[in-house]
């Protein structure tokens, strides 16, 4: 929220990754009352992160389907008023990025499947339409699939250094082209 808040009006932060909107709605609420937007993508659609399709055990986390997911996070954005800063795109997020046209992204944060050929996917899809010196983030430096696909990207790519890995949540900004 408060690398949002720093962020100049007009800037467009994305979310990969939104199950029923915990983080998408504090990055939401960081830009209340500012004309910054925040994309929250996501196809709430069964996927398989490597233990199988996570439909196979929605039950663990209370819910019966993704669609029942999605309609939590439709209520929680009602309920807490955020839908004026929110952009919902019900699609996977190297499909959307293939055709995004919005413009420069200032801040992404990855929190889709942590598959390490997702997470890989997902940082070759967006780490271009971020602009320079902008934040690339994500959940989940715990899991080794995550951490992998980060520090292979940023290998490939010299000039990414991972600069805030902070707790179970990590970080780099895009370095200038
Ligand atoms: C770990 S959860 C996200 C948690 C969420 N950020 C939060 O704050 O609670 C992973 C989410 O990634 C979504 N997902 C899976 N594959 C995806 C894809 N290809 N593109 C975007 N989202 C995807 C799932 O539907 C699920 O909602």
């Amino acid at each position: 929220m408060r690398q949002v808040r720093a962020l100049p009006d007009r800037a467009l932060v994305v979310e990969l990754g939104v199950w029923q909107g915990r983080s998408v709605l504090a990055l939401a609420e960081a830009c209340r009352g500012t004309a910054k937007r925040v994309f929250a993508i996501d196809p709430w659609a069964d996927y398989d992160e490597g233990g199988g399709p996570v439909s196979g055990y929605l039950a663990q986390y209370g819910v019966t389907s993704f669609e029942e997911v999605y309609q939590a996070y439709r209520a929680h954005c009602r309920h807490l008023a955020l839908d004026p800063w929110i952009v919902t795109v019900r699609a996977p997020s190297v499909e959307t990025a293939r055709t995004w046209r919005h413009g420069p992204v200032s801040l992404v944060f990855i929190d889709a499947s942590h598959h390490y050929d997702a997470v890989s996917a997902d940082l070759e899809a967006w780490v271009p339409l971020v602009r320079p010196d902008g934040i690339v983030c994500g959940d989940d430096w715990e899991w080794d699939s995550v951490r992998r696909a980060v520090e292979d990207f940023v290998a490939r790519h010299p000039g990414h250094a991972i600069e805030l890995p902070c707790d179970n949540t990590w970080a780099f900004v895009v370095k200038p082209r």
